[in-house]
């Protein structure tokens, strides 16, 4: 088997190299290929995944390469985990938009379209590259915003199924606090990537007994400060949000706190250098604990259970990825992508079943939803007015003075990304 992963220079990857590495039976990579542009990135990120595999026993090869066609050739399974423009465009991402009072954040609001609209076109190609020479080649993609790219993906005809880590999290939290093994834990899990709430926690599988009124009475208080949400709204939802509601539930709150703290890119810039840092070192040949400080937690089980699911060679029956509406939610149009629960298998994802959803988030999600079919238009035509009706339909925008000048600002700050600007 033959895996490729493109931004395998990130420092992100060992996380995933401990993951192959560890989880080898369920998934038998022969050969592992990580492509990245930045030479001198890969040879580090590259130096340790070879010294980790070889601590561990993994008789897979690792090669590193920043030729994309030679490396995705013949893979059986791709994993998209870039960044354009890198932490510098997330820092501005992450900036401009508070000064007009809007969250500034990679995947939600204002920035979270300027990464759309950065990311898009650059996977489409290589998605492209890769049908060129693989067609049946499965694509994961984990690259933000996840729910957009994946769209886009999906009506390039692209075999993609979109990742996050999110509902993994929840699931080893739940775990640990209800003294289960993680798989044990099924999620009533509904949305849309980065927009998603636990409506149910299941023993055993998706018809086991539901313990979240129980989960929440008895460590309702650990699960709101992780959240960092008041005890009351929790148990007023009666359900459990995912951290990227905050910038709803909390907005103004947030937007303060932006104001007065460095932004997140700048602490993961520092962090990455530490890290390539540690990389460098030839006895190092571990993961290190710094990258426990990043938000990728269990990606790479999640990668690991869907690429063996995908590939036919095992992994869990039900996983919660990014895949088409088709139906699911009733109130959203079909080729909508959402995340929730799905049979997965050789031949891709199908959504369970989701209970009908509670009027106060089927009303965000669709509003969302909106929001992203005018982003992924914006990402695939260009063109101000575009940008600026996705920004108008956001629900963290919506007023036209804001969108104007959020419009002005994403332009100004993304041109050398931009075809278009
Ligand atoms: C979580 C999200 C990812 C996001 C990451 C950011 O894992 O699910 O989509 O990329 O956090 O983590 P960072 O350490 O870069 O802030
Ligand atoms: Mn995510």
């Amino acid at each position: 088997m033959k895996l490729t992963v493109v931004g395998g220079g990130s420092t992100y990857t060992p996380e995933l190299i401990d993951g192959f590495a560890r989880l080898r039976d369920t998934l038998p990579v022969e050969e592992l290929v990580l492509v990245d542009p930045a030479a001198d990135r890969l040879e580090l990120v590259g130096g340790l995944a070879r010294r980790i595999f070889a601590k561990q026993g993994h008789p897979g090869r690792i090669v590193t390469t920043s030729d994309l066609d030679a490396g995705v050739e013949g893979a059986d399974a791709v994993l998209l985990q870039l960044r354009v423009g890198g932490q510098a465009a997330r820092q501005q991402d992450e900036t401009w938009p508070l000064e007009c009072g809007c969250v500034g954040q990679e995947t939600t609001g204002a920035g979270g379209l300027a990464k759309a609209l950065r990311t898009v076109p650059v996977v489409l190609d290589i998605a492209e590259r890769v049908r060129r020479t693989n067609p049946d080649a499965w694509i994961i993609d984990f690259t933000n915003p996840v729910g957009i790219v994946t769209r886009a993906l999906l009506e390039a005809g692209h075999r993609a199924v979109g990742l996050c880590n999110v509902a993994i999290g929840f699931q080893r939290k739940f775990a640990k606090l209800l003294g289960v093994a993680p798989h044990d834990v099924h999620l009533d899990h509904m949305g849309l990537n980065h927009l998603t709430w636990e409506t149910g926690v299941r023993l055993g599988g998706p018809e086991g007994e539901n313990v979240l009124p129980r989960l929440l009475a008895e460590h309702g208080d650990a699960v709101a400060e992780d959240l960092r949400l008041p005890r009351p709204v929790l148990d007023r939802l009666g359900v459990v949000p995912s951290y990227y509601l905050r910038y709803y539930y909390a907005h103004d709150q947030v937007v303060e706190e932006l104001r007065t703290k460095p932004s997140r890119a700048a602490e993961v810039a520092a962090m990455e250098r530490e890290l390539l840092d540690m990389y460098g070192d030839p006895a190092l040949d571990e993961k290190p604990a710094l990258l426990a400080k990043r938000g990728g937690a269990y990606y790479s089980e999640a990668a690991v259970d869907l690429a063996a699911a995908l590939l036919g060679g095992g992994g869990s029956p039900y996983q919660v990825v990014n895949t088409y509406n088709r139906g699911t939610l009733p109130f959203l149009p079909d080729d909508a992508v959402i995340e929730v629960q799905a049979a997965v298998g050789a031949k891709g994802a199908t959504p369970l079943p989701v209970a009908p959803v509670d009027p106060l988030y089927a009303g965000l999600v669709a509003h969302v939803t909106t929001y992203e079919q005018l982003a992924l238009e914006a990402a695939l035509h260009g063109g101000r007015e575009r940008v600026f009706r996705a920004l108008l339909a956001h629900p963290l925008i919506g007023q036209y003075s804001y969108a104007e000048t959020l419009t002005d600002q994403l332009v100004a700050h993304n041109r050398e990304h931009l075809a278009w600007a």
